[in-house]
């Protein structure tokens, strides 16, 4: 039989928040590892993303004295109920959730936090580019994690104990800990993020245990009700008996023993980052407008390829945002030709656009002929723009639209959405282009043989680009987006 499994918050109970607060002290344990290699100080705000049933927060507001902050957040509210009774003025647990820190302020944290959590979380390049909002310039974040690498042993008694009761399964870590990270992943989730890595180190930690059933419970509480439940009660109990003797097997005079293989991360906020990315935006984002952007990109539907991780697949995602932020009308350009891989890439990009009804109402020249280029001077009398190595010229076929009388014509739009597609596609390849709308559309007709009916609409030069210019001013995000209803400020 093949096991699968999600993790579900709903199966958290009053009994397993219980425990937690008496088994989680191993975690609060390696969690203090982690804040000494954060250096807490006095006077700090901090913040703890999945605080549990607040251990670790509670030592760590009396690390920071009365001047300092700590905030503990937790998507369980019976583990915030535990963590409430620690409160105190200097340690303020909520209910709340990594995914969304938009409660909290722009730079407004010294260190960030998350002891145990990160494995947990599905959109970790979201939550850490939320995370990179919250904190000051030089700020810090860190955070321990199941390591890819260095399985827990338990999943290799786990794996036997399954094996042995007839289940099989993609993978019993992912049963356990379903988004724990290698090194190199931690490596590159940090810069996607805009952070600079200070440590990645693994740590090993022995824990000893009774028997089977506190391995169990230490298990259950710790997953908030998540452990094996693709598995019957029935079949729960076989493979408990069957992990029993597993582990029994390798009993030693300490007890059972268990060995975690934790990864510690800790990394410092880019001062030149806004977003994570390398795009060099002029002024610092508007934090509303930046916490959208997070959760834009949260949900950016990048999936990964095959063998590719998600924190690998995330970072092409962030690849469109910069590419979008870099991309510039290039008035200037070499004479060196466009590959004809390059340009086979960017048209199937502009292919792929969508368009009203699906109807694709698009055809493109793509002119790499020097003498027709010349020709096209006529058209459009800039150097630049004839002397470029391909001149592109989008054109529509008459509309076929109206399913309904009076239905707006949807063709020029159609059009330029699949040239902006090009547009971005050439961009990411290196290349330069510039829209261009002010052409005698009668000399591009008959340079080009566009018969009639079809109208050329759109023309971009396409070629490497001979100058830099810098980013053209935009109007501010107050002056363009409107929340729930129009209104200005
Ligand atoms: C529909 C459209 C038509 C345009 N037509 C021309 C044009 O005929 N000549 C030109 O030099 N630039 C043209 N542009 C480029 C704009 O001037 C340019 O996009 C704008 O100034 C912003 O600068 P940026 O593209 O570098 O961000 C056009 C842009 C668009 C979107």
């Amino acid at each position: 039989m093949v096991l699968s499994s999600t993790i579900s918050f709903d199966r958290d109970s009053r009994e397993l928040a219980e425990q937690y607060d008496v088994v989680g002290q191993r975690q609060f344990e390696h969690g203090k590892l982690l804040i000494s290699d954060l250096n807490v100080r006095p006077g700090q705000r901090v913040l703890d993303i999945g605080c549990g049933t607040g251990l670790l927060g509670a030592h760590v507001a009396s690390l920071i004295g009365p001047a300092g902050k700590v905030f503990g957040i937790d998507p369980l509210p019976l583990r915030i109920e535990i963590a409430s009774q620690k409160s105190s003025k200097t340690f303020e647990p909520a209910v709340g959730n990594a995914e969304d820190l938009s409660a909290f302020d722009a730079e407004s944290f010294d260190v960030v936090f998350l002891n145990s959590v990160v494995h947990w979380l599905p959109d970790q390049l979201g939550v850490f580019r939320q995370i990179n909002r919250v904190l000051k310039p030089n700020g810090k974040v860190g955070f321990t994690s199941a390591s890819k690498e260095h399985p827990h042993s338990l999943v290799h008694f786990l794996e036997l104990a399954l094996a042995s009761c007839g289940f099989s399964g993609p993978d019993v870590t992912a049963l356990t800990t379903p988004h724990r990270l290698s090194s190199e992943e931690v490596s590159a989730l940090f810069r996607a993020s805009g952070f600079r890595e200070t440590q990645v180190t693994v740590r090993t930690l022995t824990d000893h245990f009774r028997d089977v059933d506190e391995v169990i419970t230490f298990n259950r509480s710790s997953s908030f009700g998540n452990h094996l439940t693709a598995l019957s009660s029935k079949d729960q109990a076989h493979v408990r008996d069957a992990l029993a003797r597993e582990l029994e097997a390798n009993r030693t005079p300490q007890g059972l023993e268990l060995k975690r293989h934790l990864i510690f991360a800790v990394a410092e906020k880019e001062q030149t980052s806004c977003n994570g990315c390398s795009a060099g935006c002029p002024t610092p984002l508007h934090s509303e407008a930046q916490s959208y952007l997070d959760s834009s990109v949260a949900s950016l539907a990048v999936r990964p390829r095959v063998g590719e991780s998600a924190t690998a697949a995330c970072s092409r995602a962030t690849a469109v945002h910069e590419v979008i932020a870099a991309r510039r009308s290039i008035r200037k350009y070499k004479t060196d030709p466009v590959e004809e891989e390059k340009l086979a890439r960017i048209l199937e990009s502009t292919r792929l656009a969508p368009s009203a009804r699906n109807f694709q109402p698009w055809h493109y020249v793509v002119v790499t002929d020097p003498k027709i280029r010349q020709r096209l001077q006529r058209a459009h009398d800039s150097e630049w723009f004839y002397g470029a190595p391909v001149i592109v010229c989008a054109c529509g076929e008459p509309s076929r639209n109206p399913a309904r009388p009076g239905a707006r014509d949807y063709r020029d739009i159609d059009v330029s959405i699949s040239l902006d597609h090009l547009i971005l596609a050439a961009t990411a390849e290196g290349l330069g282009t510039c829209w261009v709308g002010a052409f005698d559309p009668v000399v591009v007709r008959e340079e080009l043989g566009i018969p009639e009916g079809i109208e050329p609409i759109l023309m971009t030069p396409l070629g490497y680009p001979d100058e830099a210019p810098t980013a053209r001013e935009r109007k501010s995000f107050e002056q363009v987006f409107h929340r729930n209803r129009w209104s200005h400020g």
